[in-house]
């Protein structure tokens, strides 16, 4: 790796785990928040609270989340992560912004139809969200071999796919 690529590794790093901290903190936050919620409270109460989700998910978790990513995709190739353990790290990943998608989804449930939505109990969305984190971390941290995994072979070398357009060489 070029020096100048070494210097830019814990940049992104920190780039990549300050956002994820942000991200990881929202999504548990955010079910709390929801299940504040109730049609029972009263409708100024009910739009403050709204407003606070709102501005929770739209200006902090899903930023951040969009960052975080960034970051860890460049990561990809400056440390040449190309190993089971990161896509089993992967596969976590996509439950965590599953659990995201389905925060968001809650949220625009209790916005628009707000007199008939009962949030779910924080405790499951929390629960999917500390699954898929402390999974991450596992391996992110352990990096695993996990020799025992059987990969097809198209996904452990190239394809020799092509672009559907000339690409202009050097
Ligand atoms: C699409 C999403 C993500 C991608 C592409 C990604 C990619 C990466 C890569 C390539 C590294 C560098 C690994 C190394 O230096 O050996 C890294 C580091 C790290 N990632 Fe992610 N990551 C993602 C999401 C997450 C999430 C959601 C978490 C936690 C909940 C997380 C936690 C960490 C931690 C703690 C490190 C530092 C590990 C170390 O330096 O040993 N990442 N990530």
């Amino acid at each position: 790796m070029t020096d100048w690529l070494v210097v830019l590794v814990p940049l992104f790093k920190s780039v990549h785990i300050t956002a994820l901290c942000v991200w990881c903190g929202g999504l548990i936050a955010m079910p709390l928040m929801l299940a504040k919620h109730d049609p029972a409270v009263p409708q100024e109460d009910y739009d403050r609270i709204r407003k606070a989700t709102h501005l929770t998910y739209t200006l902090g978790l899903t930023p951040s989340a969009v960052i975080a990513v960034i970051a860890g995709t460049w990561l990809i190739f400056m440390r040449d992560t190309f190993a089971p353990w990161f896509y089993a790290k992967l596969f976590f990943v996509m439950l965590l912004l599953a659990a995201h998608v389905w925060i968001g989804h809650v949220l625009v449930l209790v916005a628009e139809a707000s007199h008939k939505v009962q949030p779910p109990k924080p405790y499951l969305p929390i629960s999917a969200v500390l699954v898929s984190v402390i999974g991450i971390l596992a391996l992110v941290l352990g990096k695993p071999e996990l020799d025992w995994i059987q990969f097809p072979s198209w996904f452990l070398e190239p394809m020799d796919g092509r672009l559907p357009f000339e690409v202009p060489r050097l």
